[in-house]
């Protein structure tokens, strides 16, 4: 047998054996040229004999992988509990969970939008047969006037869909296929991470910094290969709350037009108009596809959306979300409209935008000396860790302590490495005195000094 087939044999009964594991990395070719004392084009032989057998993966610009289950999604669930809007009967303060404060006016809207449905036989009539695939003209035509009511810009199509994650999945499902390239910050969004695994892309981290994506990075990678797709929260990166400077936008659109990717602009985690730069939709509305849900702003059980599209795009999106679910649920339509176009909606906005300044300015005040990162009326506080410091290690003590936090892990977008820095959302414990608790425990962790055992050699 030719030797590097004896090599591709060699991982093959390695997986099988269970000495590799799945999503494990193989060594870099050299490496193991050299540890062979083969030449490195028996190894490249060798990886692609096990990658057509199925065995492996290799990933742009990352190396080889053993397969694994690419559609499990374990580092992205929503742990929710018994009781609402995060009032955790376990005791356990969870600033893992991207929550808008805690107000009972919110329990109260929802109950007057659907009191009123009760009262009126059309609305019933209506939320109990089956209606246009993006959604029947009343709604949408609500949606589009709480958008701009909003000052989020309006163009192309707008589609109703069930919250931010069905929009983000719709448009990876309908413009991409199997296999391509799409592109995201180097941190971002988890499941925007699950929906691109499950749509079997390749996704391709983008370095950030203080100005957002590093559009010289993503230029670069379009010489070699350009994505189908890029996304981008600008305004406030989940989880390191970084905005993309004016600049980097004008950028990041013009490189979209020259080499003719798309653009994935998701508003799910709101700010208000007078804290977000420039939307792409406005700099390139032919190509820029819109995300926006009530999930931050009024409730995240309403599972109700917006995406908006290029009109030369619509007639696809709507017939994948045929495919997928027919319509979103009229019924939460109706409620979600009823509630945007009383006054409760703005009012609970306003307290919420309030009260998360108040939380961030608290966890600013608190952890200064940690160099806290965040949106002065964002929902995330980003905390690097200090030098010596591993999110690991710092996320189980506060566990054990009482407080759940994120660890940047779920965020990495493909293979890029996780950076030692852990996640806080300021509106997720259900009062002020929870917050400040929490925040004590924070300080007392990190002053601790690294306190694990070690137990390896
Ligand atoms: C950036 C971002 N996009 C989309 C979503 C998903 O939104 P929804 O709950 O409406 O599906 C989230 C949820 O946390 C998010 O943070």
């Amino acid at each position: 047998m030719p030797r590097y087939r004896q090599i591709a044999e060699g991982i093959g009964n390695a997986i099988t054996a269970g000495q590799l594991k799945a999503g494990e990395r193989l060594p870099p070719q050299r490496h193991l040229a050299d540890a062979l004392g083969v030449t490195v084009g028996t190894i490249t032989r060798a990886y692609n004999e096990a990658q057509q057998r199925g065995w492996v993966q290799s990933r742009v610009g990352s190396g080889t992988y053993v397969h694994g289950d690419e559609t499990s999604g374990s580092d992205f669930t929503l742990l929710t509990h018994e009781s609402a809007d995060g009032d955790n009967p376990s005791g356990m303060i969870d600033m893992s969970l991207s929550f808008a404060p805690y107000h009972s006016w919110r329990h109260d809207s929802l109950r007057e939008a659907l009191q009123s449905i009760c009262h009126d036989p059309a609305a019933i009539a209506m939320a109990s047969s089956y209606q246009a695939d993006i959604g029947n003209l009343a709604h949408r035509q609500a949606l589009g006037a709480w958008l701009e009511h909003l000052g989020f810009p309006t163009s192309g199509s707008l589609v109703v869909t069930q919250g931010g994650q069905h929009g983000l999945d719709l448009c990876l499902r309908t413009l991409t296929r199997p296999g391509e390239l799409v592109a995201a910050d180097a941190l971002t969004y988890p499941g925007f991470n699950a929906a691109v695994r499950h749509a079997y892309l390749k996704p391709v981290g983008i370095p950030l910094d203080t100005e957002g994506m590093d559009v010289d990075a993503l230029a670069r990678l379009c010489q070699r290969q350009v994505p189908r797709l890029v996304y981008v929260t600008p305004d406030q990166n989940n989880p390191t709350s970084i905005s993309m400077s004016e600049e980097r936008r004008e950028q990041l659109t013009a490189l979209a037009r020259q080499h003719d990717f798309w653009l994935l602009e998701d508003h799910v985690q709101y700010l208000p108009r007078e804290d977000r730069g420039t939307s792409l939709l406005e700099l390139a509305p032919e190509r820029t596809l819109h995300v926006f849900s009530t999930s931050k702003v009024l409730s995240g059980g309403l599972r109700t959306g917006t995406l908006q599209v290029p009109d030369r795009v619509s007639q696809r999106i709507a017939s994948s979300l045929r495919a997928e679910t027919w319509m979103a649920p009229p019924l939460m339509v109706e409620a979600t409209c009823r509630w945007i176009t009383s006054p409760n909606a703005d009012e609970l906005i306003a307290w919420q935008t309030s009260e998360q300044q108040y939380r961030q300015q608290r966890a600013f005040e608190r952890l200064a000396r940690y160099h806290p990162q965040g949106q002065l009326r964002g929902s995330n506080v980003w905390l690097p860790l200090p030098e010596g410091r591993r999110s690991s290690e710092v996320h189980a003590l506060l566990d054990s302590a009482g407080v759940r936090v994120s660890t940047p892990e779920p965020f990495c977008t493909g293979s890029e490495p996780a950076p030692q820095a852990i996640r806080l959302c300021v509106g997720a414990p259900r009062t002020r005195e929870q917050l400040d608790r929490a925040l004590d425990i924070i300080l007392e962790v990190l002053e601790s000094g690294d306190t694990s055992p070690w137990n390896t050699l």
